[in-house]
């Protein structure tokens, strides 16, 4: 390889002719900054430099193998002539937090409390809110808009969580109830509670241990982790945390390249992966609007008159590689190359989840990708009554090499026992994971799920339902379910932690 001193990668310095240092390897980016997921300018700003110290913070260390083409590598840096000292010009990965920076904000009632915000300790947090409002103040603005946005007008981001609020309970009553047994098994694996921690991408943008605070609490509150395969840290390192009893599960999104498609399987069969759940619902990535202007805003350089795709960012770079020719088809070959179970994610209706049974799937997951994808697509919870329903009817027995799991809103013990109540084996949650995640770190991921348990120890109890094998369809209403009108009295909770979408502002 040819060594290539920092006087001479200084010479490339403009958008057109952009090389930068990356670990000692020399990189020529004129051509993939078009198409960073952190946006163009964080590259072109720092063309001509050694970028290794940012890139590291964020990104996983085979994300150069897997996204750029080998020829963009041109060379090895002359470690010599490198300059320790110099200045590297940081994005808004390294940006204050919200609470911090004192920029845009929403509610007035919020931006008042923010000037004088200071973070509340771990033990006053009391629910999954708790955690998202601490969140949205110590994350960065890049971090909070790509997890906290949904698609369009965020209609179903909105009504994955009230959607719980239109099932009401039934209790029984002169149930022995002084022990609640809360454990289960999720295809056939052991779990504290019916809940696993689903697959989110770019873990980094919480909390620089990401993806592995996360699987070492899902192990200390003995519950499954899915991997993802957009991932900040490699796919070797989050299997590599694994504890020895500890089960994880991965997520796949299928590549146009077959092939590593197939080697990225392996590699998950031979870290001890137990369960392949393969993304269906995200052919194309939705539009999120508070990312996309969060990219638009921080990243284009547009009074330089810079070219600017507003559709670019990590939309654009993960749909690049997201096969959206993935069929039916697909599932055999699927199979053909893994003995692992495999389950849809991404399922939006029953038909799709009784052609899934039939295509030998383990199961389903109900979801519309935390409201992320395609706006006004219905909440998983309402799509596993028609799921039910469609499956019963195909075959009676459909329980007995089936399982249905719902994602989305899922904010309280009592969402979960209401998905369970009508047919789901478990619950993914997403966002809760990064939100706790990002205002304490591991232990605050391990509060949360604590949090889960307490309250669905008291709604077990209340409902008179010692164990998971009690809880029956007999235990919620939700006539109102698919009525589409939301009627919801004033849910401060969720409001003032509910960011309303803005219009465009001046930059
Ligand atoms: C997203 C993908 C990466 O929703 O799952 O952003």
């Amino acid at each position: 390889m040819r060594i290539i001193s920092m006087e001479e990668v200084v010479q490339h310095q403009s958008p057109d002719d952009c090389w930068v240092v990356i670990n000692g390897r020399v990189y020529d980016l004129s051509s993939f900054q078009k198409q960073h997921p952190g946006g163009s300018k964080i590259i072109t700003d720092n063309a001509g430099k050694d970028v290794s110290h940012l890139f590291n913070e964020i990104h996983p260390n085979d994300i150069i193998q897997r996204l750029l083409p080998e020829e963009a590598c041109i060379g090895e840096v002359d470690e010599a002539t490198v300059d320790p000292t110099q200045h590297v010009v940081t994005g808004p990965e390294k940006a204050p937090s919200r609470g911090a920076s004192q920029t845009s904000h929403t509610a007035e009632s919020l931006t008042a409390a923010q000037d004088s915000w200071q973070k509340p300790v771990l033990e006053t947090m009391l629910n999954c809110f708790d955690f998202e409002s601490v969140a949205s103040q110590t994350m960065t603005e890049e971090g909070w808009g790509y997890y906290s946005s949904g698609a369009d007008d965020e209609i179903t981001l909105r009504e994955n969580h009230t959607a719980f609020q239109r099932i009401w309970f039934k209790p029984r009553i002169l149930i022995d109830v002084k022990q609640i047994d809360m454990s289960t098994t999720i295809l056939g694996h052991p779990s504290s509670l019916p809940l696993y921690f689903s697959a989110t991408a770019l873990g980094k943008l919480a909390d620089p241990e990401g993806e592995l605070a996360i699987s070492r609490a899902a192990a200390s509150s003995e519950v499954i982790y899915m991997l993802p395969t957009l991932s900040s840290y490699t796919l070797d390192e989050m299997l590599a945390v694994r504890e020895p009893s500890q089960v994880q599960f991965a997520q796949l999104y299928v590549n146009a390249k077959r092939e590593q498609t197939e080697a990225y399987i392996k590699r998950l069969e031979a870290g001890g992966a137990k369960a392949l759940f393969v993304t269906v619902d995200a052919p194309q990535l939705g539009r999120r609007e508070k990312d996309m202007r969060n990219k638009f805003t921080k990243n284009a350089d547009v009074q330089k008159g810079q070219q600017v795709d507003r559709n670019k960012g990590v939309a654009r770079a993960i749909s690049e590689f997201i096969d959206p020719g993935l069929c039916w088809a697909d599932l055999d070959w699927i199979k053909s190359i893994t003995a692992l179970p495999i389950i849809l994610k991404g399922v939006g209706c029953g038909l799709d989840t009784v052609m899934a049974y039939q295509a030998g799937c383990a199961g389903v997951v109900l979801s519309n990708h935390g409201g992320r994808q395609l706006d006004t697509a219905r909440s998983g919870i309402e799509i596993l009554v028609e799921a039910v329903a469609s499956l019963s009817h195909h075959d009676p027995n459909w329980r007995d090499r089936f399982e249905l799991f719902v994602d989305g809103g899922i904010r309280r013990g009592s969402d979960i026992f209401k998905a369970l109540a009508l047919g789901a084996t478990a619950v993914g949650i997403g966002r809760p994971v990064l939100y706790s995640l990002a205002a304490f770190g591991q232990p605050g991921v391990e509060r949360m799920c604590a949090l889960f348990k307490e309250e669905l120890t008291m709604v077990m109890r209340l409902m008179g339902t010692p164990s998971i094998g009690n809880i029956s369809a007999a235990h919620v209403l939700h006539d109102s379910l698919n009525s589409h009108v939301p009627a919801q009295a004033c849910d401060h909770l969720q409001l003032d932690t509910y960011e309303p979408l803005r219009p465009a502002t001046k930059i």
